[in-house]
């Protein structure tokens, strides 16, 4: 397929698991999909906000969000946020896969993340004795991993800095009307931002969620949603195989159907392991329902090949593995030459002036050669670079494919009913008033 906003589908490593005809049997009930997506007739189509995101976020709310981002880069060296599930992946997705704050932009720290004590005590220490801000993020306003977290770093503010004097630390991106978040940033008078109604968490990276987040460290939010929307018209094709969201979906869904029910999203740019995160976390909760589904795993290469790679190659044939491949990185990077009379005593000799660049592409190409003859069948996204807009492009691509690839199932994408079922068990564990 032709490379789309600097990425490019790469499906020759499904062809010995797949005939065209079974993409073509496909692209009749991919395109009634795509057009419930579009009429919003299909379940769940009150949460299709996230669709027209890249087109509707406008210049007030840009210049909004970096005011407020400016705001926080004045008063604080770290800025901790405080969100769980869809209320941080995409921000912790995006920044690291572009290599952190730009240069002296606040540390940018995650609480609330679970409820691990050890994990929130070391943020608590990092803090200390800083300048820190915090975003807390929850659009119910409710998850109890973030409240608790906020609650123990607000308490670290209000002793520090007094109530007003931590109340000017602290952003709120909730819910327009409802939650004790909103009710919080109401009485504090907290800088608030909405996530709006019709956005689900998972597919909320680029509103206030996502966006205040990465404009807080420095990053170009503009060019993110540029990505975004250069995908967006892309995934609006209704050439299968000029579509790249429809073609994976189409894809995925038809090696499920054949048996292959994991999908591994194996990355060879280290910077993009929390974007597979990211990823499991919007294909898991969106398709795993009513007995179906896809199981989503990630695997970061070449260090996994040396911990999974004998399962990937050999294990059972249920995988199905789709690789995450940069182009350009770090182009300056070249295995030296041992110099003048040197002996080439590591035996990297025949590697000598090679771009680790192609060294990594050389070893992406070999696992898919020797993954595929093991019998997993591997789809390729290649990306040009990893720069914001293709970043914003790759996120905008996975949310189209996902939305396609569960109805493709028949669930509702955009709910989550089974979350709920460990939260009743602990709430009533907990003694909560109700539970
Ligand atoms: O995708 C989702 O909806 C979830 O992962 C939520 O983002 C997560 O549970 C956090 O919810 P909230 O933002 O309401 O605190």
């Amino acid at each position: 397929m032709d490379q789309i906003a600097g990425i490019r589908l790469d499906p020759s490593g499904t062809a010995a698991f797949l005939a065209e005809a079974d993409l073509d049997a496909l692209a009749g009930p991919v395109a009634a999909v795509a057009a419930e997506l579009t009429a919003g007739t299909g379940p769940g189509s009150g949460f299709l906000g996230w669709r027209d995101l890249p087109e509707q976020v406008e210049e007030a709310d840009f210049a909004a969000i970096e005011a407020e981002a400016a705001r926080i880069r004045d008063l604080a060296d770290c800025c901790v946020v405080v969100g769980i599930g869809g209320s941080y992946l995409g921000a912790r997705a995006v920044l690291e896969a572009l290599g952190g704050p730009a240069p002296g932009a606040p540390e940018i720290l995650f609480a609330g993340t679970g409820l691990c004590p050890a994990t929130l005590g070391r943020v608590l220490d990092r803090v200390a004795g800083r300048e820190p801000a915090l975003c807390v993020i929850s659009k119910s306003g409710t998850t109890l991993e973030p409240a608790v977290a906020f609650r123990l770093l607000r308490a670290h503010l209000e002793q520090r800095y007094g109530a007003g004097g931590a109340a000017r630390r602290i952003t709120a991106i909730t819910d327009a009307r409802r939650g004790a978040l909103k009710t919080m940033a109401d009485e504090e008078g907290y800088p608030a931002f909405v996530v709006p109604d019709d956005v689900g968490g998972r597919f909320s990276v680029l509103t206030p969620v996502g966006l205040v987040p990465l404009a807080v460290a420095g990053l170009d939010i503009r060019a993110l949603v540029a990505g975004a929307r250069a995908m967006r018209s892309a995934c609006l094709n209704d050439d299968l195989r000029a579509n790249p969201a429809h073609f994976y979906a189409a894809q995925r869904h038809a090696l499920y159907a054949k048996g292959f029910t994991i999908e591994v999203l194996s990355s060879f740019h280290g910077g993009l392991g929390q974007l597979a995160e990211w990823w499991k976390q919007l294909f898991g909760e969106s398709e795993g329902k009513q007995g179906k589904g896809i199981f989503p795993a990630t695997a970061v290469m070449t260090t996994d090949l040396h911990s999974l790679g004998q399962y990937l190659q050999d294990g059972r044939r249920c995988l199905q593995e789709t690789f995450l491949t940069v182009r350009r990185t770090r182009g300056e990077l070249v295995v030296p030459g041992q110099g003048e009379g040197g002996r080439d005593l590591d035996g990297l000799g025949y590697l000598a002036g090679m771009p680790l660049d192609e060294i990594n592409q050389r070893a992406f190409e070999g696992t898919r050669r020797a993954h595929v003859a093991g019998g997993v069948p591997c789809t390729a996204f290649e990306l040009e670079e990893v720069t914001p807009f293709t970043i914003g492009a790759l996120l905008y691509l996975f949310e189209q494919a996902v939305a396609v690839s569960g109805r493709l199932l028949g669930v509702n994408p955009f709910d989550q009913p089974g979350v709920e079922a460990y939260k009743q068990e602990m709430f009533r564990l907990l003694g909560k008033p109700g539970a």
